[in-house]
C-alpha cells in the first residue's frame, strides 16, 4: 500500500504520525511510505533518518495526497487540508468528529475511510490509542495547573506542594481513567493534597489501591462537585463518554463559588470539554480568565512534548496500522474488533453510533 505521512499544520503542533523507525516498519512489511518534507522536524526526527528506512520524502503536498491510499496523522485535517482527500482513501489519525459537524461533513463528502485513534476500542473497554496521550495530557496537566497558580501568570500565587507550615495545594481531579490517574501521580508526587471523583466505583477502588490513603476518592455526584470545587486550588477536567461529548460538570454559575486565581484544566476539551466555560486554545495562547478563574484548554497538550509523544503514538498506533496497510481496511476490521471501533466514516456514511447521535445524523454497522 502506499502510505502517506503528513506534516501537523495545526497551531504548534509539532508531533508527526510516524517516527523514522516506525516508518521503516511499513516499508520492511512491503509497503512504500511517501513522507512530506519536514515532517517529523519538530518531533527531531530529519528527513535523512525516514530516507535512511527506505521512507520517500515528498516536497508536493498535493502529490503526496494524491498518491496515497492511506494518510497518516496526529491530528484531525483542518478545513484547508479538506479538499486534498480523495474517495475510498484511508484517513489513520486522531478525529474526535463528535466535537466537529464541519469536519464530519467534509469526511463524508469526500467518502472518506476515516480511523479514528481515539475510538479503537479493545475488548475489556480500554482505548489503546488513546492512552498514551492521555498519559501525556494527565501528567502535563498538573505541570501546567501548577504554572498557571503562579502569580505572574495569572493564578493565586500558590505553590502546589506548600512547604513546611504552608498548606497545600488542593486538586480536583474529575475523572480518574487513564489522564485522571495519571494527574494524581504527578499530583501526588508534587506534595499537593488530591482529590479524584468518578462515577465508577470499581475505578475508585483500583485508584486507591493504586496510590493508597494519600489519595482522597469521591462518587462524581452533582453535590460532591458543588462542594469540592469551593475548596480546589486546580481543577483537572478529565472525563470520557468514548466518542460522545464530554457532560459538562462544572456549570458557569459554579466559578463565583470558586477562589480566586484557581485554575482550571480542560483535558477533555477534545470531546467538547467538561467545563460550561470551557473554549478550545492552543500552546500559543493557553489560557484565559472567566469569573476571576484561570481556565487551560489546550486541545492538543500532548504536541507540547512532540519528541515523548511521537514515541509513545507511534509505539501504540504502528500494529494497528500495519494491520490495515497489511490487509485493506475491510479485511482488517473484519479480523478486529478493535479496528472496526475504530472505523468513523466509511463510504459517505457514519458508522460510529455515538459521533451519529452528537450531530443527529445515521450511522451504519458495517
Ligand atoms: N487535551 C488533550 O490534549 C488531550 C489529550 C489526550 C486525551 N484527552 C482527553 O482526555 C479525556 C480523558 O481521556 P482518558 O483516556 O483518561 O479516558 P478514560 O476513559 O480512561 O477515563 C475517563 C474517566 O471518566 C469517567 N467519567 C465518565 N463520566 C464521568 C462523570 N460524570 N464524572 C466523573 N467521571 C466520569 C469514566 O468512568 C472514566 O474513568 C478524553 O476526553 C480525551 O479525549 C485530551
Amino acid at each position: 500500500m502506499m502510505i502517506g505521512l503528513a506534516k501537523e499544520i495545526k497551531n504548534e503542533e509539532y508531533r508527526v504520525g510516524l517516527t523514522p523507525s516506525g516508518a521503516g516498519e511499513y516499508v520492511a512489511a512491503g509497503h512504500r511510505v511517501l513522507v512530506e518534507k519536514a515532517a517529523g522536524e519538530g518531533a527531531g526526527f530529519a528527513d535523512a533518518e525516514y530516507r535512511a528506512r527506505g521512507c520517500e520524502i515528498v516536497t508536493d503536498r498535493k502529490k503526496l495526497f494524491d498518491d496515497s491510499e492511506m494518510i497518516v496523522k496526529v491530528k484531525e485535517p483542518l478545513p484547508c487540508e479538506y479538499g486534498l482527500f480523495h474517495e475510498g482513501q484511508i484517513l489513520y489519525t486522531y478525529l474526535h468528529l463528535a466535537a466537529d459537524l464541519e469536519q464530519t461533513e467534509a469526511l463524508l463528502k469526500k467518502k472518506v475511510t476515516a480511523f479514528a485513534y481515539e475510538t479503537v476500542m479493545e475488548a475489556d473497554g480500554s482505548l489503546p490509542l488513546l492512552a498514551p496521550m492521555s498519559q501525556i495530557a494527565g501528567r502535563l496537566s498538573i505541570q501546567e495547573g501548577a504554572k498557571y497558580l503562579e502569580k505572574p501568570c495569572g493564578g493565586r500565587g500558590l505553590l502546589l506542594g506548600g512547604v513546611p507550615g504552608t498548606a497545600k495545594g488542593k486538586v480536583l481531579i474529575l475523572g480518574g481513567g487513564v489522564a485522571g490517574s495519571n494527574a494524581c501521580r504527578i499530583a501526588l508526587g508534587m506534595g499537593a493534597d488530591v482529590t479524584v471523583m468518578d462515577i465508577s466505583a470499581k475505578r475508585l477502588a483500583d485508584l486507591e489501591a493504586m496510590f493508597g490513603s494519600g489519595l482522597k476518592t469521591l462518587y462524581s455526584s452533582r453535590e460532591n462537585i458543588e462542594r469540592e470545587l469551593a475548596q480546589a486550588d486546580l481543577v483537572i477536567g478529565s472525563v470520557l463518554l468514548p466518542g460522545a461529548l464530554a457532560p459538562k460538570l462544572v456549570r458557569k454559575s459554579d466559578l463565583a463559588a470558586m477562589k480566586p486565581g484557581s485554575v482550571m484544566v480542560d483535558i477533555a476539551i477534545d470531546q467538547g470539554g467538561c467545563f460550561e466555560t470551557s473554549h478550545a486554545t492552543t500552546h500559543t495562547e493557553p489560557i484565559f480568565t472567566v469569573g476571576g478563574v484561570v481556565h487551560y484548554c489546550v486541545a492538543n497538550m500532548p504536541g507540547a512534548v512532540s519528541l515523548s509523544s511521537t514515541i509513545a503514538l507511534t509505539n501504540v498506533t504502528n500494529r494497528y496500522g500495519l494491520m490495515i496497510a497489511n490487509k485493506g481496511a475491510m479485511k482488517a476490521i473484519a479480523e478486529s474488533a478493535a479496528l472496526k471501533s475504530g472505523l468513523n466514516c466509511f463510504d459517505g456514511k457514519l458508522t460510529n453510533k455515538a459521533v451519529a447521535e452528537a450531530h443527529g445524523m445515521g450511522y451504519i454497522t458495517i
